[in-house]
């Protein structure tokens, strides 16, 4: 049976009990990890969030009710003891915290019963993460998963504090809103009051923290909620947690001081390593050429080549003609891997294919030097030689080539590069930190889907100076004063100096193809607001849950979100989302033009 708390008080957390407090009375409680008997002594592994402590029974100590009470502990069951701190009177447990002593327990009160869990409450458990997700209440008790929560709220705290020295304000914005402009699909919310309007969940608090800046705070921060109805992945969730800041009377280099002191402190307090400021700066375009991707992993080298000069007149034609159509050849030099057998550079071009390459040709010199190519028939023997020392092919390496237009090309070998790096196992046992902050980002990408320019970050990040006069003329030439601070490639946080001055604001919104309607119908509040009065202003967003999944070391986003959802965003343990009522429904004005498969209130299901 349940007991109750009347008249007790924990006195310690499991690990907060150490060999200096030998001799005292404690009172622990949590949950039971395992039970051993021993003769005339029952062993109790004692579970918190803090960690194990060893409680043991005996008979003379307890008693024989107490005694038989220890007896039916079981797994799971919620307990409290009292009793004396002693030295450990068996062999002392190295890889525990609390491994030199133990709890002689003089009281015992069971405070809850557990049925058996359906997977056993552990560090790096091998269950299945679709069973841990349906019982997340139990996945939560796991070691692991409780390390990585109690970081982010560490995290969270100390850019609190960081921030609140520095002189920001936390303000909240909020959740019912407008569509906001960061380009994924909107979370919808029907309004009742009325019918056939919805707000919008907020996918950043962006626009807010722009009016925030006109309404004078000046430097504002933020923990906030937002929203993405976007294909989810190992680093995106439909609704995640952004730490996110903007600054009055600024430009690029103050916003990246801040945060760079904001990054020392996070990872010297967690992580307990020194961030080597000022952190690397490096321009999307030279990104793009070495590495391939805007969020390069500088912890390995594997630079791209561009070979297009040294194949330009070659006889073959994949490589003539990608250059002929404006594209590029270019390649990668996986050092070592020359002796790659045949099926796996085939998966490697069926890997290269999923990035949209036409195929992968390669050069494999073997350790002897003679060299098997898949184009080599098509080049002489020079042409082959000066590409294979343009790439710096040495014998026993594989050198591997893409040609096409140029995003291809680096989409391609950017990821392939990641891919050989795994294969490679070059980043094995690698615990370093690499930062790097990606500058000078395109304005604007060109959308074949809509036919038209759209904005790389969004329609208020200020473009660079020096590249305003080609905003009509040159509009995919401009560049943005955009940043995102990127780690061991990942993309961990993004921010702009935002358009303060309504001409150029009207001048990007022409080159986006919005009419001065349609600007207004969208976003009238925000350039209302910019005609009376509006500082520069500059900011920048953390993913907090990405951030935390790095600085632990988790491989997904899910094991540092306490409810996350799985990969068609719903919630395994919730079954969200549901049915709803009819009346519900009724209430909003709503009516459903597929049939909903299974009606909350049995009733029939509603026709289109
Ligand atoms: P951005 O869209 O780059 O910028 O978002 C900022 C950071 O948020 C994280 N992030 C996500 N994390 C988990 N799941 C997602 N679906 C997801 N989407 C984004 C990334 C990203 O770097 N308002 C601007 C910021 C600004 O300009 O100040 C913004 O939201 O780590
Ligand atoms: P093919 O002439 O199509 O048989 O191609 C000869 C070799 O070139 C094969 O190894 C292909 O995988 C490779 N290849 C084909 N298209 C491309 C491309 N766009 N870039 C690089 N290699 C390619």
């Amino acid at each position: 049976m349940a007991e109750s708390m009347k008249g007790l008080h924990r006195t310690h957390r499991c690990t907060e009990v150490s060999r200096n407090h030998i001799g005292e009375t404690v009172t622990v409680m949590g949950w039971v990890q395992k039970r051993r008997n021993l003769g005339s002594l029952i062993f109790i592994d004692l579970r918190d969030r803090s960690g194990l402590l060893q409680l043991i029974f005996d008979e003379n100590d307890i008693g024989s009710e107490g005694f038989g009470k220890a007896g039916e502990l079981r797994s799971e069951y919620v307990i409290a003891a009292t009793g004396r701190v002693e030295a450990r009177s068996g062999a002392v447990n190295e890889n525990l915290a609390t491994g030199d002593i133990e709890i002689r327990v003089t009281s015992l009160r069971i405070l809850s019963e557990s049925l058996t869990p359906p997977f056993p409450i552990e560090a790096n458990s091998a269950t299945k993460e679709e069973l841990r997700l349906k019982y997340r209440y139990l996945d939560l008790r796991r070691p692991d998963i409780q390390h990585n929560l109690m970081v982010k709220s560490r995290v969270a705290l100390l850019a609190r504090n960081f921030m609140a020295n520095e002189g920001f304000l936390e303000i909240e914005t909020p959740m019912l809103t407008k569509s906001t402009p960061e380009g994924a699909r909107d979370y919808l919310v029907p309004s009742r009051i009325h019918p056939g309007s919805f707000y919008a969940l907020p996918q950043s608090p962006q626009l807010f923290k722009q009016l925030l800046m006109c309404g004078g705070y000046d430097r504002y921060f933020q923990i906030a909620r937002c929203f993405r109805d976007e294909d989810l992945r190992a680093d995106r969730q439909p609704e995640f947690t952004q730490m996110d800041m903007e600054l009055s009377f600024v430009d690029i280099d103050d916003v990246i001081d801040v945060n760079e002191r904001l990054l020392a402190v996070l990872f010297k307090e967690i992580c307990g390593v020194e961030v080597q400021l000022p952190i690397q700066r490096m321009p999307y375009a030279e990104a793009m050429a070495r590495f391939g991707s805007d969020k390069p992993d500088l912890r390995f080298g594997m630079e791209i080549q561009d070979v297009s000069e040294i194949v330009k007149d070659c006889g073959f034609g994949v490589f003539t003609g990608a250059l002929e159509q404006g594209g590029s050849v270019r390649g990668l030099n996986a050092k070592g891997q020359g002796q790659m057998p045949r099926k796996k550079i085939d998966a490697l071009v069926d890997f290269a294919k999923g990035y949209g390459a036409k195929g992968l040709a390669y050069i494999a010199i073997h350790p002897d030097g003679t060299v098997k190519s898949s184009f080599a028939k098509f080049m002489t023997e020079e042409q082959l030689q000066a590409l294979i020392q343009a790439m710096d092919g040495q014998p026993g390496d594989l050198l591997l080539f893409a040609a096409d237009r140029n995003k291809i090309v680096f989409n391609v070998l950017g990821s392939l590069r990641l891919e050989l790096a795994q294969i490679m196992g070059l980043l094995k046992d690698n615990h370093e930190f690499r930062f790097v902050w990606i500058t000078e980002f395109p304005l604007l990408e060109y959308s074949e889907e809509e036919n038209r320019y759209v904005a790389m970050h969004h329609p208020f990040t200020m473009p660079m100076e020096e590249d305003l006069d080609q905003l009509e003329t040159n509009p995919g030439a401009v560049r943005a004063k955009a940043y995102d601070i990127v780690l061991n490639g990942c993309e961990i946080g993004g921010g702009s100096v935002r358009i303060h001055q309504s001409d150029i604001q009207e001048r990007m919104f022409r080159a986006l193809g919005f009419t001065q309607e349609q600007a207004h119908a969208q976003f009238g509040f925000l350039l209302n607001a910019f005609q009376y009065g509006v500082p520069p202003h500059a900011g920048l967003a953390y993913g907090l849950d990405r951030l935390v999944m790095l600085m632990t070391g988790a491989d997904n986003i899910r094991e540092v979100i306490a409810f996350p959802k799985v990969k068609d965003a719903s919630c395994l343990m919730t079954e969200a989302p549901g049915p709803v009522d009819r009346k519900q429904l009724d209430e909003l004005g709503i009516c459903l033009a597929a049939p909903a498969e299974e009606k909350a209130d049995g009733q029939e299901p509603e026709q289109a």
